[in-house]
């Protein structure tokens, strides 16, 4: 199986304030926690000889094309490909990378949260109702640890599959699919993407089916979120990892819908408030990608990256120019 190229979303802007206060003529470390086809690792290493990357994955098909990439580029001396869900990155960090952290930390971390084209365009792995295949949507395919799509759709009850459709994917037909569901699964268990997305289809009113958006995009997203536990991932990692940046270093996440987004929002500025971690966030709005990036990659088009620095100290109001300005 060929790994689906993966186009990097804001790959310049990322770099670019990730990269911002290293000291070029130095060793610098950097941290892609979301490996994926290796666009933004590297690009780190393109940038500078005397850059450093540390990387993860959950995905088998991502670490295999990875190390493969790596050892054909003549890089291995610069990367480090781990197979770890990052929620683990903080612990395995402190064993497997300590020459970063004797170094005083990483210059950078990124996170570019989500699946990859790959997931999408691959359709043994069931993420995408565009081609039939088995209802997997791990990310780690070869783990127990998570339940398949397949297993949510025919095991929660109702009212469980009913929220997650709408907590997850803000469903507006929540409750008439998973009636649905429970109904068909009595019959025959769902086991492929065509089945699943037949069932919602005619869930839909006859007039809303043929719109913009496939009346499947919602519950197959809320599925996907679900599987791989993604936002309670995400919730349990970000506030680990700024103890891992050097003072000055960066942590950019991108995020790819607004349920994420507002988690990412709300730890940074949850962070903001450490006395004993200080950091400033640089993104009071996030950035998003311009009109000709998402022109050539229309999956980019929900991408928010934001970005906090670590900082010797917190920094304090300037009550004096406060007054001034009132
Ligand atoms: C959007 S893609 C990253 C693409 C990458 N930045 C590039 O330019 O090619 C996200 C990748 O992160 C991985 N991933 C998502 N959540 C993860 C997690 N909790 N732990 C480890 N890897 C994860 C996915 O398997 C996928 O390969």
């Amino acid at each position: 199986m060929s790994y689906t190229r993966h186009y990097s979303v804001l790959k310049k802007e990322c770099i670019d304030t990730l990269t911002e206060n290293a000291e070029l003529s130095q060793v610098s470390y950097f941290a892609d926690l979301t490996f994926g086809g290796g666009g933004h690792s590297f690009e780190f290493l393109t940038k500078n000889p005397l850059f450093q990357v540390r990387s993860t994955d959950q995905d088998p098909d991502a670490l295999k094309n990875g190390e493969e990439r790596i050892k054909n580029e003549g890089v291995s001396s610069r990367i480090k490909l781990f197979n770890t869900n990052f929620v683990q990155f903080p612990k395995l960090a402190l064993e497997e990378c300590k020459e970063v952290i004797e170094a005083g930390g990483f210059q950078g971390i990124l996170l570019d949260l989500g699946v990859s084209s790959h997931h999408f365009d691959e359709a043994g792995r069931g993420f995408s109702f565009r081609f039939d295949g088995p209802l997997d949507m791990r990310m780690n395919y070869k783990s127990d640890a998570f339940l398949t799509a397949q297993e949510i759709v025919n095991t929660y009850s109702e009212a469980q599959l009913m929220k997650i459709f709408f907590e997850y994917g803000e469903e507006k037909f929540s409750k008439k699919i998973a009636l649905k569901i429970c109904e068909e699964r009595k019959i025959k268990p769902i086991s492929t993407t065509a089945e699943l997305e037949n069932i919602i289809f005619h869930c839909y009113p006859k007039e809303m089916r043929y719109g913009k958006t496939n009346p499947s995009t919602r519950v197959f997203q809320a599925l996907r979120l679900e599987v791989n536990r993604e936002l309670e991932v995400l919730t349990d990692t970000i506030t680990h990892l700024i103890p891992l940046l050097k003072i000055g270093g960066r942590l950019a996440v991108i995020s790819f819908h607004s349920l994420e987004d507002r988690i990412v929002k709300n730890l940074f500025k949850e962070a903001s408030s450490s006395l004993e971690f200080p950091v400033e966030i640089l993104t009071k709005k996030p950035i998003v990608p311009g009109e000709e990036e998402i022109f050539d990659n229309s999956r980019s088009r929900s991408a928010k990256l934001r970005v906090l620095e670590r900082t010797a100290f917190k920094k304090t109001k300037n009550k004096y120019k406060q007054d001034l300005s009132s």
